[in-house]
């Protein structure tokens, strides 16, 4: 068993940035003194719960945006806002300067990426891609290489932060990737969010993001199970909420989403199937370097429950649901 200090030793410390208080004409005319010019027309890829927030912030924020999405009359709330509108990825790339992608998951940002009438068609030298989905490092390879085959630049930045710091622009960025377009897109990674974190070489954001969801995953899930033995027991779930938001174990996730749980209600902010996804995406990154994770693996299991009990859409907290579910059977016994 090695020592804390040589088991850590050999990793680097990334670059911690938080954001800028400053509205963007301040960023504009900073560029002389050293901080870049944010790109003047910026795409934006994936109009779905995280992406519509954060698209309208860069809009309000006075930024030439245009959009695209599979399901158009999502975008049409940005549009009356005075978002342009392309029809295909390619085309939204071709007009823009860089281009931020929000999509559901691997395939998906592949194909948006990658495929036919794809966001690499549209791309060139002087463009950038910032794929802020959250996939797995192969994924982010994968379209890191055909983004860059075209002569532009490419930057993975998923992000830690649910619907309302969406809405809040209070995200964190967990970037990797091309450092000059890192430093191109900051001021628009600051309207978004509240801080960022670059991690060097692409893979390494995706890696960040999957470790953050997969604790988050276990977490919730024995949350669940406090919450479900707590009644069994007697006690008063409620309180139980308030106990936990008062101690050292104390996290927002809890007070936010307890009382809901409660009221067997499940107001959707991160879909469950994006944290089923995130967990088995997870179980991958673990068993590339043998890692054993069994807390995650179990996790996993219980939001596979919940996929097949027809919960994929509700919230990730709907995963009380499985263990429901399992408690009932053991009472038939
Ligand atoms: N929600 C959160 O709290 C949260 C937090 C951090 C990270 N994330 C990650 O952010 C990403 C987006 O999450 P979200 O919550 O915004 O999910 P979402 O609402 O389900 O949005 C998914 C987006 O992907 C698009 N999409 C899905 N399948 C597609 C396909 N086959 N072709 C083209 N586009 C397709 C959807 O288009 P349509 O509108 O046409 O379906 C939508 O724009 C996911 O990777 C998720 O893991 C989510």
């Amino acid at each position: 068993m090695p020592s804390t200090t040589t088991f850590w030793s050999h990793i680097p410390r990334p670059m911690v940035m938080k954001r800028f208080s400053a509205p963007i004409s301040s960023y504009v005319s900073a560029g002389a003194q050293g901080i870049t010019d944010p790109p003047a027309r910026v795409g934006f890829l994936g109009i779905g719960i995280m992406g519509s927030p954060m698209a309208h912030n860069l809009l309000k924020a006075g930024i030439d945006l245009t959009v695209w999405n599979r399901t158009k009359s999502k975008c049409d709330p940005l549009i009356s806002l005075g978002a342009k509108y392309k029809p295909s990825p390619e085309e939204v790339t071709a007009s823009c300067d860089v281009t931020f992608a929000m999509l559901a998951d691997p395939q998906t940002a592949v194909h948006v990426a990658c495929g036919k009438h794809g966001a690499a068609n549209g791309m060139g030298p002087g463009k950038g891609y910032v794929d802020v989905s959250t996939v797995d490092g192969d994924t982010s390879k994968l379209i890191s290489g055909n983004i860059k085959s075209t002569g532009a630049l490419f930057l993975e930045a998923p992000v830690s932060g649910s619907k309302k710091p969406a809405e809040d622009g209070q995200l964190i960025f967990l970037t990797a990737g091309d450092r000059d377009l890192y430093e191109r897109v900051a001021p628009l990674l600051d309207i978004m969010g509240k801080s960022k974190f670059y991690l060097g070489d692409v893979g390494n954001g995706a890696a960040m993001k999957l470790i953050v969801n997969m604790i988050m995953g276990s977490m919730m899930a024995s949350f669940s199970e406090g919450l479900l033995l707590s009644e069994k027991v007697g006690l008063d779930p409620d309180v139980l909420v308030q106990v936990v938001s008062q101690g050292a174990i104390s996290a927002p996730m809890y007070s936010t989403k307890g009382p809901s749980m409660i009221q067997s209600l499940y107001p959707t902010a991160f879909p469950l199937k994006h944290q089923q996804k995130d967990l088995r995406l997870a179980l991958g990154l673990a068993e590339s370097v043998s890692q054993p994770i069994p807390i995650a693996a179990a996790a996993n299991e219980l939001y596979k429950v919940a996929k097949s009990q027809g919960l994929s859409d509700q919230d990730f907290s709907a995963v009380i649901e499985a263990l429901k579910s399992k408690i009932q059977h053991s009472e038939t016994k």
